[in-house]
């Protein structure tokens, strides 16, 4: 079928386009081009089209023409809009593996770390967009400080950090090398990170730092003190960066996630509850990420008992085993 013939003026540029579609056969336009599609006064429309000799043109000619003015805006799309880039400390199982499965899969480009070096490797593998792996033990405070910044250098910059890494050991004993080993990772390897973040943020004048903290935040827990402990200096931590940041005049956003139980290598006591799937949590934390939330409770359902747990008078919490 022949193109309809462009009338005088021939600056339709709308017009144009359909006239590709009729040439090409194709489909009524993607989103993309609808997207881009070219404006009256365009500068490149100006240039090259504000001709008379454009609207006698042959098809074949102005079709090329207006793909090359779409792979131009598409190319400028992207500078002006490149990949989000995110890193998850913390990523090699759990939580931190399925929400940077999540992300990749929403087009970040990822910076994965954690000790288990051939985890992250078979992560990376399943990735379907560029990532980047960093080794690194949190409890190393200087050095994990360091690859931190590194990392961040090699990504060309980062817009979202995710402070997952962490450990939960139950603590019926009260054994003091592993309430020392939940603050090392929980509290001093925390610290250090969101503060090589915030520096970077502010620097940057931008980016999102979240902090997956946990529902014991709420309470000093009987079987794990150095846990929720942990998880409390996490989620206040958190908060005194964001008002640090206020202050600044930053723009810089926090989000205080605070999990339930879900179901991971964490997870092996048998009075839990309400276990949510790894992907579940991913989605739902991404969720919240994404609409910049200061803070949620996943899965929702840990709304009512965050809100039990504030109620409850001490002298009954005190009997929580
Ligand atoms: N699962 C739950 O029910 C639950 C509930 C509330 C909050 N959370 C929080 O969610 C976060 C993720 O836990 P998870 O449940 O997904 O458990 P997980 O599967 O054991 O994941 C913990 C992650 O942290 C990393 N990590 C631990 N110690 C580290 C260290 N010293 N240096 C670097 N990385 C370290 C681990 O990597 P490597 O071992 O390879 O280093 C792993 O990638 C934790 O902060 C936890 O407190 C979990």
């Amino acid at each position: 079928m022949q193109p309809p013939l462009l009338g005088e003026g021939g600056y339709e540029v709308d017009r144009i386009l359909l006239e590709r579609t009729y040439a090409l056969d194709a489909i009524p336009y993607t989103p993309t081009q609808v997207k881009n599609r070219p404006k009256i006064g365009d500068p490149f429309v100006k240039k090259f089209w504000n001709k008379e000799k454009f609207c006698t043109m042959q098809s074949p000619r102005k079709i090329s023409l207006i793909e090359e003015w779409l792979r131009r805006r598409e190319d400028d799309a992207l500078k002006d809009n490149p990949m989000p880039k995110a890193i998850v400390i913390g990523a090699s199982s759990g939580i931190g593996r399925a929400l940077s499965k999540h992300l990749s899969q929403k087009g970040y480009t990822v910076g994965i770390t954690a000790r288990r070096m051939e985890l992250l490797e078979g992560l990376q593998k399943e990735l379907p967009n560029p990532s980047f792996i960093q080794p690194m033990d949190v409890t190393q405070i200087e050095e994990s400080a360091r690859l931190l910044e590194k990392l961040i250098q090699e990504m060309g910059g980062v817009d979202l950090i995710i402070l997952n890494a962490g450990i939960g050991i139950s603590s019926l004993d009260l054994l003091w090398e592993n309430e020392k080993k939940t603050i090392e990772t929980n509290v001093l390897g925390f610290a250090a990170l969101a503060n090589v973040a915030f520096e970077f943020f502010r620097k940057q004048r931008s980016g999102h730092l979240v902090c997956i903290s946990s529902i014991a935040a709420l309470r000093g827990s009987g079987p794990a003190p150095a846990y929720s402990a942990s998880k409390a200096f996490e989620s206040n931590y958190l908060e005194g960066l964001r008002m640090k940041a206020f202050n600044l005049k930053r723009d810089i956003f926090f989000t205080d996630i605070q999990p339930g139980f879900v179901d991971t290598d964490m997870v092996k006591n048998d009075k839990a509850f309400w276990i949510a799937p790894c992907d579940k949590a991913a989605r739902q934390i991404y969720h919240a990420i994404e609409r910049k939330k200061k803070h949620a409770y996943i899965t929702k359902r840990w709304r009512l008992m965050a809100w039990l747990m504030k109620i409850v008078p001490s002298g009954i919490w005190k009997r929580v085993r």
